[in-house]
Order: structure tokens, then sequence, then C-alpha cells
């Protein structure tokens, strides 16, 4: 991971081989955004009519590199574009802004910046957004390639330094250390969706997790096939059947003392759709449907690095979905955890059977809150698109995530789950189908979860099947592939649940 340091070396003289600042769209034209003022002065009143003449306008994702000749210590001045001129920016248009101008400047050892600096004064806010959106913009997946190929790739820059005023550096500094733990999670998310599936069946994903886990001092316990059957998970043994790599459940806990939350996370490490095949081009990303499983993961060791006075048990079902002589049939009749039997008639709708198991499991230590997260439906993309996640469940819990997922600058919105939408489960033969109507799609998925959901627990659901992975072309902070959706609001609800 890139290293992040603060400084209150005025800007111009800052040792960096880049120095990015902020522009904004003013109503008069092109505005240089708060922090600046030395550079411009360095400049001699030069800068602003260069940056212009460049074609700079100020808009968001707008990047701008001017040599500077010697006037700053840097070789280059990088204006990245704020869009419209504000009196306060938003957290996100400040992460975002960092992470364009860190992903252009890859290649380039050293980036100094003064984006933290567009208030005036550098809070916790501030230092936050631009430590998280240089941290996250950072990030190239090269695990698979071989030295032939790799001098294609732009190393990502390696250090970044934060240009604050003096006095605000305490404040600056542990607002980067917070950020190196949450964003080292969710690079670790990337890291473990950009993974093929060769190489991360179910075990090697236990195997990770549990090395993780013991690490840093968290209880592990993998269940294997053999611990699933006499523990009657007929859901996760079910989809995993078809799989020549068998499914596991790998269940973690943090004790920091205070409210108690499971954290539930879909992992499929490759969902083919079973005998109910998907088509080729809807399976070639299916190496990401482990990056609930993935967020699960990262966020509790981000809870317990950081600390958090709260107890989390994390409980990660791990299948691999495909077709074969041993593979469910559309017909089949699953019994999940506790007793709920589940008529299969299609198994592409596999993650909620995984989950059901895993859900019903944790219900059992009685947590007072429940968080699933899930790459569960196509459906949520058909309403909600690529970029945001749903999120369903009871109503206070689930607003608590679509607000915590505000401030930690993740897209999330609340659905419902309505109430006429459950007969479409209703099954002739077993308690319930686990495919509904088309219509709706996401929703009866969360209805179905809900059924595994005990009384008494307050639960909330994340769809992040388009959120997970990027299949576009970065922007901001996201790079191409695996996003590590999710982590960033679960360690916000998980602080927020242990500070208030
Ligand atoms: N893993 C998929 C959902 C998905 C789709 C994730 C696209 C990411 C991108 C899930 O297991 C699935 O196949 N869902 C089916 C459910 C249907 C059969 C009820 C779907 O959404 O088509
Ligand atoms: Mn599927
Ligand atoms: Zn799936």
């Amino acid at each position: 991971m890139t290293s992040l340091s603060v400084t209150s070396t005025a800007a111009a003289s800052v040792q960096a081989d880049a120095l990015v600042l902020g522009v904004a769209q003013g109503r008069g034209g092109l505005v240089l955004a708060a922090g600046a003022d030395d550079v411009a002065a360095a400049f001699g009143a030069g800068l602003l009519p260069a940056l212009v003449g460049l074609g700079a306008r100020g808009r968001a994702g707008e990047v701008t590199r001017l040599a500077s000749l010697g006037a700053t210590t840097s070789a280059v001045v990088v204006a990245v574009g704020l869009g419209p001129v504000a009196e306060a920016y938003d957290a996100e248009v400040l992460r975002r802004a960092t992470g364009d101008a860190v992903r252009a400047l890859a290649g380039t050892a050293t980036v100094a910046t003064t984006l933290a600096q567009v208030h005036g004064t550098v809070g916790e806010v501030e230092a936050r957004a631009v430590a998280e959106g240089a941290l996250l913009a950072a990030y190239a997946f090269t695990a698979f390639r071989s030295a032939a190929s790799a001098p294609d790739v732009r190393e990502p820059v390696a250090e970044v330094v934060l240009v604050v005023p003096d006095g605000d550096g305490a404040a600056a500094r542990a607002a980067v250390t917070r950020a190196e733990v949450v964003c080292r999670a969710v690079l670790l998310a990337r890291d473990l969706v950009n993974t093929p599936a060769s190489h991360l069946h179910p075990a090697e994903l236990a195997a990770t997790a549990q090395e993780h886990g013991t690490r840093l001092g968290l209880e592990v316990e993998v269940l294997d096939e053999q611990a699933l059957a006499e523990g009657g998970y007929g859901g996760i043994l079910g989809v995993g059947q078809g799989s020549a790599s068998p499914p596991r459940l790998v269940h973690l806990s943090y004790r920091g003392g205070g409210r108690r939350v499971a954290l539930v996370g879909k992992g499929i490490t490759f969902d083919s759709g079973g005998l109910s095949l998907k088509p080729s081009a809807s399976m070639e990303e299916m190496k990401a449907d482990m990056g609930g499983a993935a967020a699960v993961l990262a966020s509790t060791l981000a809870a317990a690095e950081l600390g958090l006075a709260v107890d989390v048990d994390a409980w990660i079902p791990m299948a691999e979905n495909m077709p074969s002589g041993t593979a469910i049939r559309p017909s089949d009749v699953l019994t999940l955890r506790g007793g709920t039997r589940v008529e299969v008639n299609n198994t592409d709708a596999e993650g909620r059977l995984i989950l059901g198991d895993a859900i019903a499991r944790a219900c059992e230590d009685g947590p007072e809150l429940l968080l699933d997260v899930a790459t569960l439906t196509g459906a949520q993309l058909v309403a909600l698109g690529a970029r945001t996640a749903g999120v369903m469940g009871d109503d206070a819990l689930r607003g608590a995530v679509v607000d915590a997922a505000g401030r930690a600058g993740e897209a999330m919105w609340g659905m419902p789950l309505p109430a006429d939408l459950r007969k479409g489960l209703d099954s002739e033969v077993a308690d319930l189908v686990n495919t509904g109507p088309r219509e709706g799609g996401m929703l009866t998925a969360g209805l179905f979860l809900k059924e595994f959901v005990a009384e008494g627990v307050q639960w909330a659901h994340v769809d992040i099947a388009g959120p997970a992975y990027n299949s576009a072309d970065a922007y901001g902070y996201t790079p191409h592939g695996g996003t590590g959706a999710a982590v960033r609001t679960f360690v916000q609800v998980l602080e927020d649940l242990a500070t208030g």
C-alpha cells in the first residue's frame, strides 16, 4: 500500500515529484481552491492563465499537468477539477478528485497535495477523504502478471504527502492512521475479488480468512464439508455439491466489548449458475460472486485493527456453484439449517441458499443486529445501476446503513420489502421456492433471506451485485475490477455502534 505522510511545509517547497492542487468552476471561469496560494505566488500570477491556456475548466474528473520550470520544488504541478465552486465541498468530491489525480499520476513516485485544504483549515473529514482517495486510487492488481507483460503497467504512486496548515497536523495524522486501516481492508477485498476462481476455491478463501483472522488475534473456526453435514447446512452443501472443490463455512469472532453484531457475506467463489447455467457473457465476471464474503472478512479485520468497542461475529459461507453429475437439479429440495425446506426451482439463485444457512446459524447466538452483504441479484443492477447498492431490511437499521454509507462515501439506497411479494416464494412441495417472479427480483431475494432472520434480531441486507465489480473504466478512486464495495460502510456502521 502507498505510504502517506503529513507535512506543514509550504506547498511550493515540498519535496515531491508532482504537486496536486484543486481547481473549480467559478462563475467567472476557473478558480484555484484554497491551499494553493503559495504555489500561485511562486508562479508570480502566471499559474491560472497557464492552466486556462491548457484547457482546464475545473470540471470533476479533469486533470491538467503543468511543468513548474523551477517555480516549485516539484517538477510538475497538477490541477485536478472539483466541479462547481462551493463554500463547502462534499467529502466524496475530495476523495474522488484525489483519486483522479493519483490515478493519472501512476508511474510517479512521490505526490504532494494541498487538496485537504480546500476549506482552509484541515479537519478530520478533509484529511480522511484525501487520504482515502489517495490510498484507494493507488492500486493495481498484478498478482498474475509475469515480467514479460509487467512493463505495461505503470506503478501506482508510492508515496503521498498531505500538505496541511501549521497546527492541523495532529488531526490530519490521526485521520490518516484510520484511513490506512480502512483502506488496507478495502484493498484486501479487491484482491480477493480480482483473484480468479482457479486460485480461490472455497478452501483457499477459508484459509485466507483464517490466516488474517489469526494474525489479528481473532477466534476463527472453519467448518468443512463433514462439519457442514453434521450441522445440517443443507444450503451450503447443496450449492457446493456440483463442484470438485468442497464448500466451507467460516466463523470469525472479534470481541471489542459492546453491542453484539453478526455479519454475513456471500462467498460464491464462482457462479456458473449450476445446471440453470448462465450464458457465457453473464458468467465472465462471476469470480466476483464472493464480494460479500470479502467485505465481511475485510471489515471484521478492520474493526479488530481499530480496536472498536463492538462484538462482531462474522459468518462467511463459501461454495462454488458448478454444473455436474453431482450438482443439485431444479426441483430438488434442500433442508437448510434450522429445518426450513427449500425447493430449488433455479440453481442460479444459489446465494440465498448459502446465506439462509449462515443467517440461521448467526441468529442462534442471539446477536442484537445482523447485517448481510451479497452480490445477490441481477435485478439490483436493473433497479439501481451498477454503482448503487440496494439496502433492505428493518427500517431503523436500513436507515442507519444508508446514512453510514453516505458518510463513508459509498452509494447505497434504501429499498422496500413489500409483503405482497412474499407469495411469489410459495412452493407446492416445500416451505419455499428459491426463485420468485422476475419483477422485483432484488426484493424477493431480500424476502427470502428474511425467512431465516430470527425474531428479535434487527436486520439489514445489502445487495452489491453491481457495486462489487466495476466492469467499466476506472473513475475517481475506483479501479476497473474488484472495488471492495461495502467495506467502508460496514466499518462506519461498526464505528457508529461502538461510539454511539
Ligand atoms: N451472482 C448472481 C447475481 C449477479 C448478477 C451478481 C450479475 C453480479 C452481477 C446470482 O447468483 C444470480 O445468478 N441471481 C439470479 C437470480 C435469479 C435466478 C432469480 C439473477 O439475478 O439472475
Ligand atoms: Mn447465481
Ligand atoms: Zn451468485
